[in-house]
C-alpha cells in the first residue's frame, strides 16, 4: 500500500514500526466524525476557490459512499495506512482519482484528529448527560415507590439516626446532578474547532474557518494554532468527570452489595441483575454492583494514563498524542455501560421495609433526640449529651433499649423527662422532627422528590 507521506523515504517502514504506529485498529470508530469534518472542509475549499467546485462534488459523494461502506461493514481497513484519516483518504483517491488528492489542502492530520476527537467527545457528553438524567429519574421513581420507608442512617457504618430511604436515594440524585453539570460545563470547552490550525502554525490558503465551524456545529474556532493541535486537557477533564461518575456509582453499588447480604437483608436485587454460583446452588450474587465497583479502577486508570501522557510534552503535536484514544474511549464506554446497567437495575430492587425499620431499633438511634428533649426543657446541650450517654451505658450493660425503660427509669437519669418521652422515641417521630432545609422529614423529602421529578421530566 502506498504511503500518503512516502515522497522523502527510500526504505520501507519496518513491520514492527507499523505494529507500533498503527491506530486504525482503535480509531476506526472516529470515521463518522472524520468524514463529516472532511465534507465541511472540502465544501469550504470549494467556496473559497481553493479547489475546483467539480472536485468538491466528487469528494463529497465519494466520502458519502465510504461512510455507507463503513456503516455496512464492507470497508477494508489497512494498518499500513496507519490511522482512520489515511484509510479514508486513500480509499477516496482510489475511488475518485485526483480530486481525492486535493482534499487535504490547507489541512494537517494534526488539526484533523483534534477536530474529530472534539466532535466525538461532544456527542459522548450528550449521551452521558442523558444517561445521568435517566439514572436520576430511576432513583426518584424508586424513592416515590418507597416514600414511607425508614432505615438507620449511618456514620462510620454505625447506626446514627433514622432517615427516610428516599432521603438517602436523593443524596445520589444530587451527586449525579453535579456530574451532569460537570459534563455540561466541559461541553463548552470541548465545542471549539481546531480545524484550520493545520500542522501547527496556520495555513497560507485563504480558508474560511467560521464557515466550517458553523457547518460542524462548533460554537467558535480556536484562537491559537499551536494550542489547538497539541491541547488534550479537555480529554483529561472528560476522564476526570467520568471518574467522578464511576466513584458515585461505586458508592451506590457498595451500599446495594451490603444491603443484599444475609446480615442486612434490606433488599433483594432482581434475578436479571444478579448471577448464580457454579458450585453453590443457593447463591444469588450482586455481580452487577460488584462489576460496576470494580470498573471504577479502569476509569481511574484511564485518567492517570491521560495525565501521564500529557506531562512533559513539548509544543506542539507529538505522536504520543495518538495514545490518548484508547483510555478516553474506554472511559467513555465504561461510564455509559455502567450508568445504563445501574439505571435499569434500580427498579428491580425489592425493599424489605420491615427489616429496615427493625434495624432502627438497634444502636440507640434515638439518643440525639433524647438529648434534644432535655435541651428543649432547659438543660445545656453538653449536659444533655452526658446524661443520655449515661443512659446508653446503662442500657448496654443491662441489654436494654431506651423503649424498655419506664418513666421512672427515665426520671432516674433526669427529672426533666415526662410521660410524653416514649412518643418522642418512635422512628416516625424522629424523622418527622428533622424538618430543616435539606433534612429527612417526610415533608421536605416529598418536596425534594417533586422538585427532582420536575427537573428531570
Ligand atoms: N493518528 C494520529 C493521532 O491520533 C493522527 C495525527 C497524526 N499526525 C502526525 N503528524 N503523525 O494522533
Amino acid at each position: 500500500m502506498k504511503k500518503l507521506w512516502g515522497g522523502r523515504f527510500e526504505q520501507k517502514t519496518d513491520a514492527l514500526v507499523e505494529a507500533l504506529g498503527e491506530s486504525v485498529s482503535f480509531d476506526a470508530r472516529l470515521a463518522p466524525w472524520d468524514i463529516r469534518g472532511s465534507i465541511a472542509h472540502a465544501r469550504m475549499l470549494g467556496e473559497q476557490g481553493i479547489i475546483p467546485k467539480g472536485d468538491v462534488k466528487k469528494i463529497i459523494s465519494g466520502l458519502k459512499k465510504i461512510a455507507k461502506q463503513i456503516e455496512a461493514g464492507d470497508f477494508e481497513y489497512s494498518t499500513e495506512l496507519e490511522d482512520i484519516h489515511m484509510n479514508i483518504e486513500s480509499a477516496l483517491t482510489d475511488a475518485i482519482g485526483d480530486a481525492g488528492k486535493r482534499l487535504h489542502t490547507g489541512r494537517s492530520r494534526n488539526d484533523q484528529i483534534a477536530t474529530d476527537v472534539r466532535m466525538w467527545a461532544r456527542d459522548q457528553i450528550d449521551i452521558i448527560i442523558e444517561l445521568l438524567g435517566a439514572i436520576q429519574l430511576s432513583l426518584v421513581e424508586f424513592s416515590e415507590k418507597h416514600v414511607d420507608v425508614i432505615l438507620p442512617g449511618c456514620t462510620h457504618l454505625q447506626h446514627a439516626q433514622p432517615v427516610l430511604l428516599a432521603h438517602q436515594m436523593l443524596a445520589y440524585v444530587e451527586m449525579f446532578a453535579r456530574d451532569a453539570q460537570r459534563f455540561a460545563e466541559l461541553r463548552k470547552r470541548v465545542n471549539i474547532m481546531p480545524l484550520g490550525s493545520a500542522a501547527m502554525a496556520g495555513t497560507t490558503y485563504p480558508i474560511d474557518r467560521a464557515m466550517v465551524a458553523k457547518e460542524l456545529d462548533f460554537d467558535s474556532v480556536s484562537v491559537n494554532s499551536m494550542d489547538a493541535v497539541s491541547d488534550r486537557d479537555y480529554l483529561i477533564e472528560f476522564c476526570s468527570n467520568a471518574s467522578m461518575v464511576m466513584m458515585h456509582l461505586s458508592r451506590f453499588s457498595e451500599e446495594l452489595i451490603l444491603w443484599s447480604t444475609q446480615e442486612y437483608n434490606y433488599i433483594v436485587i432482581g434475578d436479571a441483575f444478579t448471577t448464580g454460583s457454579s458450585i453453590m446452588p443457593q447463591k444469588k450474587n450482586p455481580d452487577v454492583a460488584e462489576l460496576v465497583r470494580g470498573k471504577v479502577g479502569r476509569v481511574y486508570g484511564d485518567l492517570t494514563a491521560m495525565l501521564t501522557l500529557m506531562k512533559g510534552l513539548p509544543m506542539t503535536y507529538n505522536r504520543d498524542l495518538q495514545e490518548d484514544k484508547e483510555p478516553v474511549f474506554d472511559a467513555s464506554d465504561t461510564v455509559q455501560l455502567c450508568l445504563a446497567v445501574v439505571a435499569k437495575m434500580i427498579p428491580t430492587i425489592k425493599v424489605n421495609a420491615e427489616a429496615m425499620l427493625d434495624a432502627t431499633q438497634e444502636g440507640f438511634l434515638e439518643a440525639t433526640d433524647l438529648a434534644d428533649y432535655l435541651t428543649a426543657k432547659g438543660m445545656p446541650f453538653r449536659e444533655s449529651h452526658e446524661v443520655v450517654g449515661n443512659m446508653v451505658l446503662h442500657c448496654t450493660k443491662n441489654k436494654l433499649r431506651f423503649a424498655d425503660l419506664n418513666l421512672e427509669a427515665f426520671q432516674s437519669f433526669s427529672t426533666l423527662f415526662e410521660k410524653d418521652i416514649h412518643a418522642v422515641l418512635s422512628p416516625q417521630n424522629i424523622v418527622k422532627e428533622r424538618n430543616t432545609i435539606g433534612g429527612t422529614s417526610p415533608k421536605r423529602v416529598r418536596a425534594a422528590l417533586k422538585k427532582a421529578q420536575k427537573r428531570l421530566t
